[in-house]
């Protein structure tokens, strides 16, 4: 299956961006720091309750696990725990995504090569077309295949009978799944932002694994500046370790963090410059919001589906930003941040790309 070009072309462009992280963009040591086992995952406490009950109670029938969907913002830990699902329920999982879903064919023959109480991961299900979410209901609900061979007079539909399996989707965008689709789910897993005691577990965790010793003091200055997200955490601590390793002494403390993550213009709440250009381009061109998202794209040119997906679910926790039925708003809370007298935007002068 094709992987399509502009993904590929996106994970190059954000190979050396740290917070834009790409959807699913890795690297082996990223890999070797994921959490295999439901105990091993930090926070998520809720969706955990309920994969344990349901993982328990499918085990005791023998059967296959209801299908999951998993939604929440890059990096959160969809995939990862999608990986843990399949282990738990001692189950081969087989990976694909929408969009490398093409044909209908392709779909079909996966699900009729799935063997029984097989996990299939769908990443960014979302972007799966029309023909193939249509495939996806009988599959999900009877585990059947309902395929149209021949054209015209000489159509004929044939049924067939495939393995029952455990379909996990995994999604940014929730409210992009079809109902039907959505509805054929039997367990929602939403996951959040982590808070910082969370991220500080991911971060110590991540810190024996590396071998890279970081003081506690250390630890809470980078939780501070994770933005909630293991994997924005994870890429931070490496970043800090090659700092302390080439300016001190290998340890990471709050000092060596600070230093080396103001050098990435990371400020102390965690926000990067595309963070900082958002707010202060409605601040400075729209006083303040409210502002539609296409405009604010155009602006500061970067893509609606990443500023909605990467950057404001961090924004809108911080309380700096508000979305309305007419855009989005600055508040006061983001004008004190960024030392902007409040509801003076408008008449202020400065360079937004910084
Ligand atoms: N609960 C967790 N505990 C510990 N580490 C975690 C947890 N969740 C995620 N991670 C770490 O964060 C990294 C990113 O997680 P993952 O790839 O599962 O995110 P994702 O939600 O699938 O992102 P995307 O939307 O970009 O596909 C993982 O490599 C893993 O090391
Ligand atoms: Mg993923």
């Amino acid at each position: 299956m094709a992987i399509e070009k502009s993904k590929v072309n996106q994970v190059e462009e954000q190979e050396e961006r740290i917070i834009g992280v790409g959807y699913s963009t890795e690297d082996a040591e990223e890999v070797g720091l994921r959490p295999t086992s439901l105990d091993e995952y930090v926070g998520q406490e809720k969706a955990k309750k309920t994969l344990r009950i349901s993982i328990e109670a499918a085990k005791q029938r023998g059967e296959s696990l209801d299908h999951v969907l998993i939604y929440g913002p890059p990096g959160l830990g969809k995939t990862t725990l999608a990986t843990i699902i399949a282990r738990e329920m001692g189950s081969n999982i087989k990976t694909t995504s929408g969009p490398s879903i093409e044909k209908p064919g392709d779909l079909a023959a996966i699900l009729t090569n799935v063997e029984r109480n097989d996990v299939l991961f769908i990443d960014e299900i979302h972007r799966l077309n029309r023909i193939s979410e249509e495939i996806m209901y009988p599959a999900m609900e009877d585990y059947t295949l309902d395929l149209i061979t021949g054209k015209g007079p000489a159509a004929n539909s044939i049924k067939l009978n495939i393995e029952r399996f455990t379909l996990i989707g995994a999604t940014t965008r929730a409210g992009q799944i079809s109902t039907p689709l959505h509805d054929r789910f039997g367990i929602l897993l939403k996951l959040d932002l982590y808070n910082d005691d969370e991220i500080k577990k991911i971060l110590k965790r991540s810190a024996g694994i590396l071998d890279v010793q970081i003081s506690e003091s250390g630890l809470t200055e980078l939780a501070k500046r994770s933005r909630g997200t293991p994997r924005v955490a994870n890429r931070l601590l490496r970043r800090v370790r090659d700092y302390a390793q080439v300016k001190g002494d290998g340890v990471i403390t709050d000092e060596m963090a600070d230093a080396a993550l103001k050098l990435l213009d990371i400020d102390e709440l965690g926000l990067d410059d595309v963070d900082r250009r958002i707010l202060k381009t409605i601040i400075s061109t729209f006083n303040g919001g409210p502002v539609g998202i296409d405009t604010l794209s155009a602006i500061i040119d970067e893509e609606p589906i990443t500023i909605e997906d990467v950057y404001e679910p961090y924004l809108m926790r911080l309380g700096f930003i508000n979305r309305t039925p007419r855009g989005r708003c600055v508040t006061k809370l983001a004008y004190d941040h960024l030392g902007i007298p409040y509801g003076k935007g408008g008449q202020l002068r400065f360079d937004t790309n910084r």
